[in-house]
């Protein structure tokens, strides 16, 4: 045993505490959902990504048993080596249907999704310009490519991109990465501005629609259906793990040719295990209840617009947004920890503080999220409780 590394951990771990940073994700005792149980607790639960409520579905939960039955645990192999069941290829059909491309892949997350779309189509000669707040998926994505330039630009800053694509002069390829849906603020990318700016100068963009899949436009299409740019976007990433059924998984989904050089070269598809078979079974399962019952998409507007109208209301100040994410920004990271503390033990609410390194020094956020199976008491009780910490 290196008695170094324990003592180095150990007063990191000390110096975290002293600091108020230190995490305690909480232990579920029940299905997630917008409500929970925790400690012997039934709590509120507003800060998980299960936007359409489909975690705890009944016909999730029985897609995945029926898919586990049928076809055990999963490929216990990588795909090329022994082979893909029959619902890997029809979940990646759903999935591209849904969000209206060519074709799709699937992967064990969208951090692999993101690695596996951005080492592939990067390469020595090209230059990939990456927005300030892009989840950390594609900050390392874009870290660990053999991309020959790395740019970031300022957040959603159209006249840096453009100027920084137009001094860019001769590369082989250029890439424009942004998420659909930032997650830490709930504001969304400028997507048909993109598109256009990425045609102008003969760029690719790649679009992580991971808060936006099952959320964004009338049917939960994605952000890209909702302004109006669906089949414009280059190479769409997104997760399987929040609206989608909430287990686990991501995709890429791109014109068929991409995605067959993904499954050919992409080093997270040839050198890690597929998406396990009963997680790609629930996952088809809560996409094809997204086709089927758009309403749930409506209900999580309703619920965030009333949460955003009710805490104006009281005298906070939510950022502005159309999403389902509504951050609620409270200064240093150890007040955002003591709030959230506060909601969980005074309230029975779930609302995790987000501090630095998540986000910039001084913004730390209690960041709420929608779930279309909440009740409108359950957005009442939310607001009072928050009014109620924060005051
Ligand atoms: C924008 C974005 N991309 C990617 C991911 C990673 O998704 P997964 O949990 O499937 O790896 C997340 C998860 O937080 C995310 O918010």
């Amino acid at each position: 045993m290196n008695e170094g590394l324990r003592t180095a951990s150990a007063a990191a771990l000390a110096d975290m505490a002293t600091r108020g940073t230190l995490k305690a994700p909480p232990t579920l005792e029940a299905p997630q959902g917008p409500r929970s149980r925790i400690g012997g607790a039934d709590v509120l639960v507003a800060c998980s990504n299960d936007y359409l409520g489909l975690a705890a579905d009944p016909r999730v939960i029985a897609a995945t048993v029926d898919g586990v039955q049928r076809y055990g645990a999963g490929t216990a192999s990588v795909r090329f080596i022994c082979g893909t069941f029959t619902p890997h290829l029809e979940l990646e059909r759903d999935v591209a249907n849904l969000v209206g491309t060519e074709a799709s892949l699937t992967f064990v997350s969208c951090w692999d999704a993101n690695a596996a779309a951005i080492s592939t189509l990067a390469d020595e000669n090209t230059v990939v310009l990456s927005d300030a707040l892009n989840h950390a998926s594609i900050i390392d994505a874009v870290r660990v490519s053999r991309a020959g330039r790395k740019v970031v630009y300022p957040h959603v800053d159209l006249v840096a991109l453009d100027e920084a694509l137009s001094g860019l002069g001769q590369w082989g390829r250029r890439i424009v990465v942004t998420d659909g849906v930032f997650s830490m603020e709930g504001d969304v990318a400028p997507l048909p501005d993109l598109v256009e700016l990425c045609r102008r100068h003969d760029a690719v963009l790649l679009v992580d629609d991971s808060h936006g899949v099952g959320v964004m436009g009338p049917d939960g299409r994605g952000t890209p259906s909702d302004q109006g740019v669906m089949g414009e976007i280059d190479v769409l990433t997104g997760t399987l793990g929040k609206a989608l059924g909430g287990a686990a998984g991501g995709y890429v989904a791109a014109p068929a040719a991409v995605v067959e050089l993904l499954s050919q070269v992409a080093r997270p598809s040839l050198f890690s295990n597929a998406l396990p078979v009963p997680t790609a079974c629930g996952a088809r399962e809560a996409v094809r209840i997204l086709r089927t019952e758009p309403q749930r998409v409506a209900r999580l507007h309703h619920l965030a617009s009333r949460l955003r109208d009710g805490l104006r209301a009281a005298g906070l100040d939510p950022l502005p947004g159309a999403t389902a994410i509504v951050p609620i920004i409270v200064g240093d990271t150890a007040r955002a920890g003591l709030l959230s503390r506060k909601l969980r033990d005074e309230h029975g609410v779930i609302v995790t503080g987000f501090g630095y390194p998540v986000v910039p020094e001084g913004t730390a956020r209690l960041r709420l999220q929608a779930n279309a199976a909440m009740t409108d008491d359950d957005v009442t009780a939310l607001i009072d409780a928050i009014v109620a910490v924060a005051a």
